[in-house]
């Protein structure tokens, strides 16, 4: 009985894989099944939340050294493209100044992941105006 069952979830996991890679690039795939910094930094020095017209919820933080983010972290309530995107903006910021990471959009985000079909394209944008959120609020506290 127990192994029915494993069996089953085994060859549902494999249709559902099967049913993604028809529709998802590698990298997508990749970024959703294994998300990088997945998680919100305590120490953090950056952080934005925004939930999407979708009603999906991203967060993204970082921690900053010398003018460069040193460490990212992301949550999401969406599905596995907002994850993948949110996945992919902690990669993409890694190393960056500010100003570079301010340079990252939909598009960039897009790009980095081998594209989304039409209805996914709002992931991305969610994913880069997280990051703006961010970046906003380490400016505000630094004024402060
Ligand atoms: S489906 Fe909501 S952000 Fe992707």
């Amino acid at each position: 009985m127990e192994n029915n069952l494993d069996e089953l979830a085994e060859k549902l996991q494999r249709e559902i894989l099967d049913e993604a890679r028809r529709n998802y690039s590698e990298t997508v795939i990749d970024h959703w099944m294994k998300p990088r910094s997945r998680g919100i930094l305590s120490d953090n020095d950056g952080y934005g939340k925004i939930t999407g017209s979708c009603g999906d919820t991203m967060e993204i933080c970082f921690k900053i050294k010398d003018g460069k983010i040193i460490d990212a972290g992301f949550n999401t309530d969406g599905c596995g493209t907002t994850i993948a995107c949110g996945s992919m903006v902690t990669e993409l910021i890694l190393s960056k100044s500010l100003t570079e990471a301010r340079g990252i959009t939909q598009e960039t985000v897009l790009k980095a992941v081998g594209g989304l079909p039409e209805a996914n394209r709002h992931c991305a944008l969610l994913a880069a105006n997280t990051l703006y959120e961010a970046i906003k609020n380490f400016e505000q506290k630094k004024e402060e």
